[in-house]
C-alpha cells in the first residue's frame, strides 16, 4: 500500500500514545503511514519517544528539536502530526503548513478561535490538508448513535443532557491544563464534548453559560494509573502544588440550529460528582452520545430498553468504515484495552487517505474551529452577561475572554 512519510511533533503523553496508534495501524493491511522523524523542544522527550517508536515499529526515527530542521533534513516528508500543548498549536501548525507539509493536530485545534482562523488561513494559502484529531466521534458507539438519530429511531430530538461533574482538586493530567493561556480543563475536556454534541445534533446557534474557578490550587495525586514511562517520569518530577488560572466548572444551555436544546454541566473540580448523557426525542431516548470506550443504549416508547448489543443485532444499514470494522469486529469498545490506540490509527489512516487521494477530512479546520468556538462561547457568554450567537463567536466579534489569552501569547 502507498504510504505517506510522517513526522510527529510533540513527544509528551499523547505523543507517546500516538506511537501506539501507529503500531495498531502498522499491524493491519491498511497501513498507509511511515513514521520517519520525531521532534520535541525537549531532547529527553524526543529521545524517550524514539526508543518507544523503535520498540513498537521496529525502526528508530530520526530525532530533532526543531521543526524546520526536521522538514529540511527528512527526505520526502509529507505531513506532520502536531501533539504539543494547545498554546503553541497555531505556531507549529502554521509553520508546518508554510513549509509545505500537510498537518494533523490534536484537539483542541488551537488556544483561541483567532488562532484557529490563522491555521485555516495557512492551510488554504498553502493548499494543504489540515485535520483535527477529534477521536471520540470515531468510536463505534458514537457512530451507532449517529445512525440511530439519522434513521429516526427516537423520532424528532428535542433535548440533550450532557452532564459530567468530577469532584477533586488533584492536578488534571498535566499542570498546564490548569492555565488559562494553555487551555484549562473545560477547554481540554469540553472540546471533546462539544464535538460529540455537534456530531450528533448538528451546529449550535446560540449559547448562554457561566464558568467558575472552584479550585485555585491543584495538588499532585499520590500516584497515576498510566503505565507509560513518559507519564510516570513526569508525575515524579511534578511540583506538589500548582496555582490554577483557568476556570474548572461550567454550565450552559446550547440552542442548536435544529431547535434542540442541550443542557451542559461540565467540571473538573469542586466537591460534587454527577453525570449522565441523554438525547431525548418524541418517540424515545438514547443514553449516551457515544465516546471512546463507551457504551450506549436506547429506550423507545412502550418498549424495553435496548443495550448496544440489542441495537447492533437489530438495526438495518449500520456499517463502520472498513478499517474500523477490522479494528472493532464486535463494534463494542468498553472492554477493549486498545481502543485509544485503535482510534488514533483511524485518524492517521484518514489523514493519509485524504493526502494520497485528495479526499475530504471528517474533522477539518472549520469543524475543529467550531468545537473550540462552542467552548469559548460559554466563557464569552459568562463575560458578556448575555446569550451569544455562535456566528458572533466564530467571527471573533465577541472575544473579550479570548483576547486576554491572545494578548498573553502575543497572538494579537
Ligand atoms: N484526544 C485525546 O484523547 C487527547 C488526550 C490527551 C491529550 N490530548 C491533546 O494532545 C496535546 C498534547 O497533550 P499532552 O497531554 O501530550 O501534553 P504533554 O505536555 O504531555 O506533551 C506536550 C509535548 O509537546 C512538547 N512541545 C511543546 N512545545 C513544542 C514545540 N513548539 N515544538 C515541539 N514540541 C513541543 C513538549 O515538550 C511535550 O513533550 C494537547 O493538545 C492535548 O489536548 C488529546
Amino acid at each position: 500500500m502507498e504510504k505517506i512519510r510522517l513526522g510527529l511533533v510533540g513527544c509528551g503523553g499523547m505523543g507517546t500514545r500516538h506511537l501506539y496508534g501507529l503500531r495498531e495501524l502498522a499491524e493491519t493491511p491498511f497501513n498507509n503511514i511511515e513514521l520517519c522523524a520525531l521532534c520535541d523542544i525537549r531532547r529527553e522527550n524526543v529521545e524517550l519517544a524514539a526508543t518507544e517508536a523503535e520498540k513498537l515499529l521496529g525502526v528508530r526515527p530520526a530525532i530533532f528539536t526543531d521543526l524546520e530542521e526536521m522538514a529540511h533534513q527528512t527526505p520526502d516528508l509529507t505531513a506532520v502530526d502536531v501533539v504539543t500543548d494547545p498554546s503553541v498549536h497555531h505556531t507549529v501548525v502554521c509553520q508546518a503548513l508554510d513549509l509545505g507539509l500537510h498537518v494533523m493536530v490534536e484537539k483542541p485545534m488551537a488556544i483561541t478561535v483567532g488562532a484557529c482562523q490563522q491555521m485555516i488561513d495557512a492551510a488554504t494559502r498553502n493548499n494543504r490538508k489540515l485535520s483535527v484529531a477529534e477521536n471520540y466521534r470515531r468510536d463505534p458507539s458514537a457512530r451507532l448513535v449517529n445512525h440511530l438519530l439519522k434513521t429516526g429511531a427516537i423520532g424528532t430530538p428535542y433535548m440533550g443532557l450532557f452532564h459530567s461533574l468530577s469532584a477533586g482538586n488533584s492536578i488534571f493530567i498535566t499542570p498546564w491544563r490548569h492555565l488559562k493561556d494553555k487551555g484549562g480543563p473545560i477547554v481540554d475536556m469540553g472540546v471533546h464534548m462539544a464535538d460529540q454534541i455537534r456530531y450528533q445534533l448538528g451546529d449550535i446557534a446560540e449559547v448562554y453559560g457561566d464558568v467558575w474557578l472552584v479550585e485555585p490550587v491543584r495538588r499532585k495525586a499520590d500516584s497515576i494509573g498510566d503505565t507509560y514511562t513518559f507519564y510516570q517520569n513526569r508525575h515524579k518530577a511534578m511540583d506538589n502544588e500548582v496555582p490554577a488560572t483557568a476556570e474548572d466548572t461550567s454550565m450552559a444551555i446550547f440552542k442548536m440550529e435544529s431547535g434542540v436544546t442541550v443542557n451542559w454541566l461540565i467540571s473538573r473540580g469542586g466537591t460534587g460528582s454527577y453525570g449522565g448523557e441523554m438525547i431525548l426525542g418524541d418517540q424515545g431516548c438514547i443514553n449516551g452520545f457515544g465516546a471512546r470506550g463507551s457504551r450506549v443504549s436506547m429506550k423507545r416508547r412502550d418498549e424495553d430498553e435496548m443495550t448496544q448489543e440489542d441495537l447492533l443485532a437489530s438495526v438495518d444499514g449500520f456499517a463502520l468504515e472498513p478499517l474500523a470494522e477490522h479494528l472493532f469486529p464486535s463494534r463494542i469498545t468498553d472492554t477493549d484495552s486498545k481502543v485509544d490506540w485503535k482510534i488514533i490509527a483511524l485518524e492517521y489512516y484518514e489523514l493519509a487517505e485524504a493526502i494520497l487521494n485528495d479526499r475530504e477530512l471528517e474533522v477539518d479546520g472549520l469543524e475543529g474551529m467550531k468545537d473550540v468556538a462552542a467552548i469559548y462561547a460559554i466563557f464569552e457568554s459568562a463575560r458578556a452577561g448575555r446569550a451569544v450567537k455562535m456566528s458572533e463567536v466564530e467571527t471573533c466579534q465577541v472575544y473579550e475572554y479570548q483576547s486576554e489569552i491572545d494578548e498573553s501569547l502575543g497572538l494579537l
